[in-house]
């Protein structure tokens, strides 16, 4: 297993799709010889760009981490959201299978809908809101196009490159006395560069649903009091946003070891940006 996850990281035949997103760039320091793809290099939704692109660079391993990810933006615009992150995974599934290579995909804790609060791998999917519907197609059309996949389902990202709730919240807790955080909200934190050092393992397991967290359990507004001293607590009523989010989305990983807790994961974020 770690003499596969070693071969990967050093493997020049890795692209990765959506290399300037914010978990984009914590991939390519992971895979320092794969071959990184922006959104204006290749459009996952064209069929023969995925294509010429997989057979150019003889990718033996596709990480995609390409999606629109705008939860709310979504709910205005789901023709686009059902094309980036149901049918793109879908075309790039295919093409993996007819060049024979390996297609990681990283998916949401958003397809559930929150009544069970713990979710395993194999649970039943039911999203409430147009991004979670998008991102579960994607899943599926992966299943349907090829067998040596891993989707990699992860929650609440925070990293470099991108907007996060911690850079929101540590801005605001900057500008105003009191900054108001949903308490009634509860999920698992994860730090992009955790998940992303995490992605060599998974790719020498077998293929199959993962379950990628930072370990440790908490609210919004319990990962906002680790950072700043100024927040307080409010309800998700009065905070209303255009899409439904589920109350409880905790992403049990029943399959590979835990990450470490999200506490140690959000300090050394915090510090390294203090670095830069
Ligand atoms: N962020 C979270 O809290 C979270 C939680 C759970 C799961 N995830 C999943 O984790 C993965 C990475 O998320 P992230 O937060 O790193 O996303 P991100 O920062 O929004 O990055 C996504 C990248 O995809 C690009 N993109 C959008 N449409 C594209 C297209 N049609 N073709 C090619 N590239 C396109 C975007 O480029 P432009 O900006 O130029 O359009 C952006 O650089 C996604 O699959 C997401 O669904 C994220």
């Amino acid at each position: 297993m770690v003499v596969e996850a070693i071969k990967a990281v050093n493997s020049p035949a890795i692209v990765i799709l959506g290399a300037n997103g914010m978990l984009g760039h914590a991939l390519q320091e992971v895979f320092p010889r794969a071959k990184p793809l922006g959104h204006t290099a290749i459009d996952i939704t064209d069929d023969a760009s995925v294509r010429r692109i997989i057979r150019a660079n003889q990718a033996d391993i596709v990480i995609n981490a390409a999606a629109y990810t705008d939860v709310d933006g979504c709910e205005e615009h789901e023709d686009l959201a059902t094309a980036v992150n149901g049918h793109g995974p879908g075309i790039i599934a295919s093409a993996c299978a007819d060049a024979g290579a390996v297609l990681v995909h990283y998916s949401t804790d958003y397809i559930f809908d929150g009544t069970r609060r713990n979710y395993r791998e194999d649970d039943a999917p039911n999203p409430l809101s147009a991004y979670g519907r998008s991102k579960l197609l994607g899943e599926e059309v992966i299943r349907k196009n090829m067998q040596d996949y891993r989707i990699i389902r992860t929650s609440w990202l925070f990293g470099h490159y991108g907007k996060n709730f911690v850079d929101t919240i540590l801005s605001l807790s900057a500008q105003i006395t009191q900054v108001k955080v949903v308490n009634d909200q509860i999920g698992k934190p994860t730090y992009t560069v955790d998940l992303a050092r995490k992605t060599p393992e998974v790719l020498s397991l077998e293929p199959g649903i993962y379950h990628i967290t930072n370990d440790g359990v908490c609210s919004w507004y319990e990962f906002a009091s680790a950072f700043i001293p100024n927040a307080t607590p409010c309800s998700t009523a009065e905070f209303p946003r255009k899409a439904k989010r589920p109350m409880f989305s905790i992403l049990e990983n029943t399959k590979t070891f835990p990450l470490r807790h999200w506490r140690e994961a959000v300090r050394e974020y915090i510090q390294s940006k203090k670095a830069i």
